[in-house]
């Protein structure tokens, strides 16, 4: 189990005041949780840009000094356009599938990690969900009928990210939640694939740029946790 929020300080491996930025990359940059990945990069002193589609709602990043670059995942050209447009240190995958069907995570995964490869990024980032692969047994059996495809698409995202020779780091989550007010973010990392529980976005965000410099978190599968927050 690594509870990476707590051994960072220990060994140092945040960024320092003479760390250059990184080219940061986050595709689902519009959405929830790839805004808030968006913000805390930024925060970090990150040069960010953002995968959008000409139809994606951009409000989450008004006013933030971020390139965007119009594309649909789902065309393996778009991507490779975007991976092409400058070289990338750190590409993030924070999609959710929007009005697709559950395809969608293979389909997205599969040209995100052929671009990703052949232009030599450095990081991939890949959001998960616990239930894909061999977390399945983690998921509470009573709604896997239900989330059986969604998870099987997941888990074949999974795999092509880790078959794709690009450094990689899966953060599944099972159930996100609001942080309540005034209630600090406690999310960590565990790699037991059996670990369960809510999280929050903020969390996840925050725990996925810190992985952007840390060693630790190369070639490796988290489930992010916040144990302040109630699965139900
Ligand atoms: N909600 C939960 O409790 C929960 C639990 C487990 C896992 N997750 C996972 O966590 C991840 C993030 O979830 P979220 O709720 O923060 O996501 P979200 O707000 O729905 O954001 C999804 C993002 O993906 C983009 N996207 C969708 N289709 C696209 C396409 N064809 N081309 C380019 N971009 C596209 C969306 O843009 P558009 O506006 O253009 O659609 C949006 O920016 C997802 O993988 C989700 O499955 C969520």
């Amino acid at each position: 189990m690594i509870i990476l929020s707590a051994l960072l300080p220990i060994f140092g491996v945040a960024a320092t005041p003479n760390s250059p930025p990184l080219s940061v990359l986050v595709f689902g940059g519009s959405g929830q949780l790839g805004s808030l990945v968006v913000r805390a990069a930024l925060a970090e002193g990150h040069k960010v840009s953002v995968f959008a589609r000409e139809t994606s709602n951009m409000q989450r990043l008004e006013g933030l000094p971020v390139t965007v670059i119009r594309g649909d995942v789902r065309e393996a050209a778009d991507v490779d356009r975007a991976l092409k447009s400058q070289s990338f240190d750190v590409v993030v995958d924070a999609l959710g599938r929007s009005e697709s069907g559950v395809e969608f995570y293979e389909q997205a995964a599969g040209h995100i990690t052929r671009a990703a490869a052949a232009t030599r990024v450095k990081h991939l980032i890949h959001h998960g969900s616990v239930g894909a692969g061999e977390s399945r047994a983690a998921y509470p059996a009573n709604l896997l009928p239900e989330r059986n495809a969604l998870l099987l698409s997941k888990g074949a995202a999974e795999k092509l990210v880790r078959d794709s020779g690009v450094p990689y780091t899966i953060i599944r989550n099972a159930v996100l939640r609001p942080l309540p007010a005034g209630q600090a973010d406690r999310a960590e990392l565990f790699e037991d694939p059996l670990a369960f529980g809510a999280v929050s976005r903020e969390g996840v965000a925050r725990l996925t740029v810190q992985c952007f410099r840390d060693p630790r978190c190369r070639n490796r599968t988290f489930h992010a946790i916040d144990a302040g927050l109630a699965y139900r």
